[in-house]
C-alpha cells in the first residue's frame, strides 16, 4: 500500500516536470486543452449567418484554427487577422472577438452585418486595421475603440452608425486614416489625429443647413505611402463643422489599402 501511494507521488513529480520542460502544444491551450481562440472564432461563426457557407470549414474539433479559412495567425500561433470581405455574410458581430487578442487586421467590409459594434473590440490592443464599412450596423461607436492604441485604419463608413463619436477616438495617435462617412453620427466632432479623415454624409454633422455639404470637399488623389498627404493638406478645406474633409478619395485609398493588405483579403 505504502509503495503504491510513493510510486504514485513520483509519477505524479515526474509527469509535473516534465510538462515544466515541454513547450505547450500550442501557445493558445489553456491549461484543460481548451483553445480559447477557437472558442471565440466558433462563437463569431455562431452569431453570423453564413448563406454562402463560406466558414463550413471552421470547425469546433479542429486543433488548429490557422487553417481555417480566412483566419491568419501570426508565427507563435495566434490568430492575428481575420479577412472576411465581401462575403454576403449577414447577423452579428459576436463580442466574442474580443477574445482574440493578438489580432492586427479585422476586415469584414462589404456584408451585411446588422447589430453593433462590440465594445470589446477595445480589448484587441494589437489591432492596428479595423474594415467594417459597408454593412448594416447601427448603435454607437464604442468609446473602447479609443483604447486601441496602435490603429492605424479605421473604417467604418457606409452603415447606420448613430450617437455622438467619441472623444476617445482623439486619444490614438498614429492613425492614418478614419473614415466614418454615410453614418447618421452627431457631432461634436473630436479632434482625430489622422492624416485622412472622412465624415461626409453624416446629416447632423454636415447637412445641408451647416453651410458645407461635406461632400464637396476634394483632394488631389490620394498617394501613398501616406506621407505623400502631408504635402496634399493645403488643398483640405476647413470649416467650424468639419475638419479634415476628402470625399472622392475614399475609392483610391480602399485599392491601396487593399493592395497593402492583399495577402489578409482572400476572395
Ligand atoms: C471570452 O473570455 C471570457 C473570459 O476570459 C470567457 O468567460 C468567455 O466565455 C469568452 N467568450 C468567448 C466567446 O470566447
Ligand atoms: C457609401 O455611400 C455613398 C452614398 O450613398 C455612396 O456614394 C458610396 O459609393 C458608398 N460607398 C461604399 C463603399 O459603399
Ligand atoms: C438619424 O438619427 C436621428 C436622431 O437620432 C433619427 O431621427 C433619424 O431617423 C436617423 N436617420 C436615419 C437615416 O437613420
Ligand atoms: C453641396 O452639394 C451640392 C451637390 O449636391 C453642390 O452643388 C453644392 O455646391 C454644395 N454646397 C456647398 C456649400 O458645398
Amino acid at each position: 500500500m505504502e509503495t503504491w501511494a510513493r510510486w504514485r507521488w513520483w509519477a505524479v513529480a515526474a509527469a509535473g516536470v516534465l510538462c515544466a520542460l515541454l513547450p505547450p502544444a500550442a501557445a493558445t491551450l489553456s491549461p484543460t486543452g481548451i483553445n480559447y481562440e477557437v472558442v471565440a472564432l466558433m462563437a463569431i461563426k455562431t452569431e453570423l449567418q453564413d448563406h454562402y457557407n463560406v466558414l463550413d470549414n471552421w470547425d469546433i474539433n479542429s486543433v488548429d484554427p490557422c487553417s481555417w479559412r480566412m483566419v491568419t495567425c501570426s508565427s507563435d500561433g495566434y490568430v492575428s487577422a481575420l479577412g472576411l470581405p465581401s462575403q454576403r455574410l449577414s447577423g452579428k458581430l459576436s463580442p466574442g472577438i474580443g477574445n482574440l487578442t493578438r489580432l492586427q487586421s479585422v476586415l469584414l467590409q462589404n456584408n451585411a452585418i446588422s447589430g453593433t459594434i462590440p465594445s470589446t473590440i477595445g480589448r484587441l490592443g494589437m489591432l492596428q486595421t479595423l474594415d467594417m464599412s459597408d454593412n448594416h450596423l447601427t448603435g454607437s461607436i464604442p468609446t473602447s475603440l479609443g483604447d486601441l492604441k496602435n490603429l492605424n485604419y479605421l473604417k467604418l463608413n457606409n452603415n447606420s452608425l448613430s450617437g455622438v463619436l467619441p472623444e476617445s477616438l482623439a486619444t490614438i495617435n498614429g492613425l492614418a486614416l478614419v473614415d466614418l462617412s454615410f453614418n447618421n453620427l452627431s457631432g461634436p466632432v473630436p479632434k482625430i489625429s489622422a492624416r485622412t479623415f472622412s465624415i461626409a454624409g453624416n446629416s447632423m454633422i454636415c447637412g445641408v443647413k451647416s453651410g458645407d455639404n461635406c461632400s464637396s470637399v476634394s483632394l488631389d488623389p490620394l498617394s501613398y505611402p501616406p506621407d505623400d498627404l502631408k504635402t496634399t493638406t493645403s488643398h483640405v478645406k476647413k470649416s467650424p463643422h468639419c475638419y479634415h474633409l476628402w470625399s472622392n478619395c475614399g475609392f483610391c485609398s480602399v485599392c491601396r489599402y487593399r493592395g497593402r493588405y492583399a495577402s489578409l483579403v482572400e476572395a
